[in-house]
């Protein structure tokens, strides 16, 4: 089954609380196993951003549950298209905080240039400069 791929930014609600994202991630990553989505989430108590992978018909039913979700806003879709690869494989929803400035770095590089890098090459090191960017901040300590 072909995997897909999802990245966007949004604004949290005013007033979500540590325990409202909590809640958030524990339901988040009970439906994401269930659906065989794994990925990442960034949050810097302002904006969130996201990047979550899996199979077509699982991300589908995940994409619609975020962006109906009433603890964000202001949803802003950077990439959504096919992959060769999943990049996250062991996570049903890791979460970090970040500074703004991470967030903003990581959200801004070329996103939509995704399809047509990862069609070139599938090897890990020839991820586009965005997901290079996602894996980097990743993968370094904390
Ligand atoms: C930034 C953000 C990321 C989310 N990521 C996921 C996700 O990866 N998988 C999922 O099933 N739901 C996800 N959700 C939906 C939340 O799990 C859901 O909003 C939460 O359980 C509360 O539901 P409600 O907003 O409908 O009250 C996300 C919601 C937000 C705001």
């Amino acid at each position: 089954m072909s995997n897909r791929a999802v990245a966007y930014v949004s604004t949290a609600v005013a007033g979500l609380t540590p325990t409202d994202l909590d809640h958030l991630l524990v339901d988040a990553r009970a439906h994401n196993q269930m659906a065989g989505v794994t990925g990442v989430l960034l949050y810097d108590g302002h904006r969130f951003f996201q990047y979550f992978e899996g199979p077509a018909e699982g991300m589908e039913r995940i994409y619609e549950r975020i962006k109906n979700s009433r603890m964000h806003v202001q949803l802003h879709e950077l990439h959504n298209g096919p992959v060769d690869h999943l990049y996250f494989s062991h996570w049903h929803m890791g979460c970090r905080l970040t500074e703004g400035s991470i967030l903003q770095k990581i959200s801004t590089q070329q996103w939509l240039h995704e399809v047509e890098l990862l069609q070139d090459d599938v090897a890990q090191d020839a991820a586009s400069p965005a997901l290079r960017e996602l894996l980097a901040f990743w993968e370094q300590p904390h």
